[in-house]
């Protein structure tokens, strides 16, 4: 989404910044110029209204943080060479 005020001229657009690796579930909503940190996770459904940091993994609505994710599930580790 990139349009927060909706209908208005004087605003700025700005999509949601995607860091590498993050994972967004089925039907989350990210809100305007949000970033959603390196290896990240959005549960389905979820609709994000602040910047999520690295690695955690944010659910609901609004989305909270859950948990960190773990370094297992860190892109790094999940690139099979
Ligand atoms: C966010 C997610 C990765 C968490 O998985 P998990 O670590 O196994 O978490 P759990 O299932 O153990 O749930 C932990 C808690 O979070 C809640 N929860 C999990 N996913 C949730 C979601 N999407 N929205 C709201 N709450 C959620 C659970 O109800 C549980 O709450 P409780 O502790 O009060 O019982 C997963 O639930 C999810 O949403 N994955 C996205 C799936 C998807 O969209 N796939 C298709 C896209 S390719």
């Amino acid at each position: 989404m990139n349009d927060k005020y909706m209908d208005t001229t004087d605003y700025v657009f700005k999509g949601p910044t995607i860091k590498d690796g993050a994972l967004i579930g089925c039907n989350a909503t990210i809100l305007p110029a949000l970033t959603i940190g390196i290896d990240s996770v959005i549960g389905a459904g979820a609709v994000v209204t602040k910047v999520v940091p690295d690695r955690q993994i944010w659910v609901g609505n609004p989305a909270k943080y859950l948990k960190d994710v773990p370094k297992e599930r860190w892109l790094e580790n999940r690139i099979k060479t």
